[in-house]
C-alpha cells in the first residue's frame, strides 16, 4: 500500500458492512499510516463492494470513510461502485455493475496519469 500510487479496497457486504478481514486491514494499516505522517496522503483510493441484496452502500461508505480521513483522493463512477451477486462470478450478470466498474477503472487510470505525470 505504501508503494502503490492507487489503492483499491473491496469487500462483500456482511450485515450491511465490510468483512472483518478488510476492517482489520483498515484499522491496522490506517493507524500505522496516521502514526507516520499520513503515509497514504494523495494516493488514489477506490472502494468496491459486492452485495447479494441490500446494505452495500453502507459498506461502500465505510471504505470511503477510511480513504477520506487518510487524505486519499477518491475518483467517482457513473454510480456507486457496487456489484450485485451472491455466488462467485454471478456479478458478471449485473451488467450495470460491470459498466460502473469499467468507468471507475477509466477514471482511476485518468487520474493516476495526471498525478504521476
Ligand atoms: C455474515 C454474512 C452477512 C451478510 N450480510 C449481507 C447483507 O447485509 N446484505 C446482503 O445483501 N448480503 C449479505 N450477505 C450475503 C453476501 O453478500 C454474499 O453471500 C456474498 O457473496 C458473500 O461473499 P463471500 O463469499 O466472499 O463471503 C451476507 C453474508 C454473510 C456470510
Amino acid at each position: 500500500m505504501i508503494e502503490a500510487d492507487g489503492i483499491i479496497l473491496a469487500s462483500p457486504t456482511y450485515f450491511a458492512d465490510i468483512s472483518p478481514e478488510l476492517k482489520a486491514l483498515i484499522d491496522c494499516a490506517g493507524m500505522v499510516a496516521k502514526a507516520n505522517g499520513d503515509l497514504f496522503k494523495r494516493k488514489i483510493g477506490a472502494a468496491i463492494v459486492a452485495v447479494r441484496r441490500a446494505g452495500g452502500i453502507h459498506a461502500f461508505d465505510s471504505i470511503n470513510h477510511f480513504f477520506l480521513i487518510s487524505q486519499l483522493i477518491v475518483p467517482g463512477s457513473s454510480y456507486w461502485n457496487i456489484g450485485i451477486g451472491r455466488e462467485k462470478g454471478e456479478v458478471k450478470s449485473d451488467q450495470e455493475g460491470v459498466q460502473i466498474m469499467m468507468t471507475l477503472g477509466k477514471n482511476m487510470a485518468w487520474l493516476l496519469k495526471k498525478i504521476t505525470g
